[in-house]
């Protein structure tokens, strides 16, 4: 009988994260300043980030060395383990192999971590004594939270309010690592007093929540901000999940046809799929699907241009798959997937054909997790639903066509702390919901008078 779970010993832990950057066939657009059209030096994100950070983002270098102090903290959870989800195989009577890489381990409960203490190791190292963040569910916040314990720096967390409401066990978790989370828009910034004038009762998004924590952040010289997802940085640094699950299908002589991942900002799916996306570029037959949910279809719906980060105008202009900066997504119990736009580095891979992107509504979603969770055991977490669904979808249609494939997911959290949603699912209180066209002409509208990209 096959292993259930490959695990690596700690010496496995890789100890370079890798860049997709170095190896696209063709380069990614760049991001351009709002104000002068032209991309932004380093110097223009000196504010916001720190130094050292800033040069992680823009580096065109395939590898980057893991500080040993991050290391050390990734010794906590990782190397995550693999597993072979034989339950969930039987349960579809699947003649190949489904895999999935288990971030849900980390003390948080996802893979936010593998970014926020790569983050908070930077910024104590520049000299920095808070961060700002949004969170959306609240894994990022707590992830965060985690991070800055373990560098004894302050942390400031804009959560959106739907989630602040619907989850409060998550903001338990922060301040129990020592952080300050409040419920976004808040009428401590002028961002969120904007909103709240325009609508008392505004749900927040993550957009809103980004601006708050930027307009915080560039007041204090002490104070820089923090992204959990989107940015090349962040991405560069879950690479960690996709170089393991390497090694780990290597120990057992497999390899993937279909690696499978979440999107939300991005991160999680960029963090498995990259390392196997290097060997798409290089020829290998691999099909790679980003999912994401139907109620915020950044990447099957929304139109690939360039747009700011957050609500207020603040960010660079990215060029990525967008609903438009003032989009404001249903309250979905995904919180972690209702973002406006993608990834520039995901959005480019999709543009140039390296990734699928498929929409999922969630209900469909909920039924894949409950579908996991009886057959394999674990719970996972409202967005690694969407994945899961995908799984489901591809395993289907290959034993349809008489395909064994090998699929490899990213189990990208637990839900044990999204039990709400699932009561919400179980008791018949979510309903579908599909995005109206209207919202996506509203969304081409936002993006009239911006730089288009080519
Ligand atoms: C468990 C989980 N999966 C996925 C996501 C989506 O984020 P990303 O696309 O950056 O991985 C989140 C975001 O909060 C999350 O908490």
């Amino acid at each position: 009988m096959a292993d259930k779970k490959i695990f690596l010993g700690e010496e496995f832990i890789p100890t370079q994260w890798y860049n997709l950057n170095a190896d696209f066939p063709t380069p990614m657009p760049p991001p351009l300043h709002p104000g002068t059209g032209k991309p932004p030096s380093p110097e223009d994100f000196a504010p916001i980030f720190p130094m050292n950070l800033v040069e992680q983002e823009m580096t065109p270098a395939r590898w980057v060395d893991i500080p040993e102090e991050v290391l050390g903290i990734y010794k906590m959870w990782r190397p995550t383990p693999l597993y072979r989800a034989t339950g969930l195989e039987k349960a579809l009577d699947y003649p190949g192999a489904i895999y999935f890489k288990n971030e849900g381990v980390s003390p948080p409960g996802s893979h936010k971590p593998n970014t926020a203490v790569a983050q908070a190791y930077y910024n104590k190292a520049f000299g920095v004594k808070r961060i700002t963040t949004e969170t959306g569910a609240g894994q990022w916040g707590s992830a965060l939270a985690f991070a800055c314990q373990q560098f004894g720096l302050e942390c400031k967390v804009f959560m959106v309010r739907v989630s602040f409401e619907q989850k409060p066990y998550r903001r338990i978790m922060m301040m129990t690592w020592g952080a300050d989370c409040v419920p976004s828009p808040t009428d401590t910034t002028e961002a969120g007093r904007k909103i709240l004038a325009q609508d008392p009762d505004s749900p927040g998004s993550l957009g809103i929540a980004i601006s708050e924590a930027i307009e915080m952040a560039v007041l204090r010289d002490d104070t820089r901000y923090s992204l959990g997802s989107v940015l090349n940085h962040v991405l560069l640094h879950q690479s960690v999940i996709g170089l393991e699950a390497k090694k780990q299908l290597e120990a057992i002589g497999d390899y993937p046809d279909v690696v499978i991942g979440c999107a939300g900002g991005g991160s999680n799916f960029a963090g498995l799929a990259f390392p196997f996306l290097a060997d798409k570029i290089a020829g290998k037959d691999i099909h790679v699907i980003a999912a994401e949910p139907t109620s915020c279809p950044t990447m099957t719906r929304g139109p690939y241009g360039y747009d700011f980060g957050d609500t207020n105008q603040t960010t660079p202009l990215l060029p990525m798959h967008t609903l438009g900066h003032d989009f404001v997504p249903a309250p979905i119990h995904a919180g972690g997937l209702r973002y406006h736009g993608m990834a520039p580095m995901v959005s480019h891979a999709v543009n140039l054909g390296l990734v699928e992107p498929r929409a999922y509504d969630q209900i469909e979603t909920f039924e894949a997790g409950i579908t996991f969770a009886r057959y394999e055991g674990f719970i996972p977490a409202p967005e690694t639903n969407h994945a899961i669904a995908a799984v489901i979808q591809v395993a289907k249609q290959a034993k349809e066509e008489g395909k064994a494939k090998t699929i490899l997911f990213n189990w990208s959290g637990h839900g044990l702390v999204d039990l709400a949603a699932y009561d919400a699912y179980l008791s018949g209180k979510l309903t579908r919901y599909e995005l109206p066209e209207e919202e996506i002409q509203r969304a081409l509208k936002a993006l009239e008078g911006l730089p288009k990209i080519g």
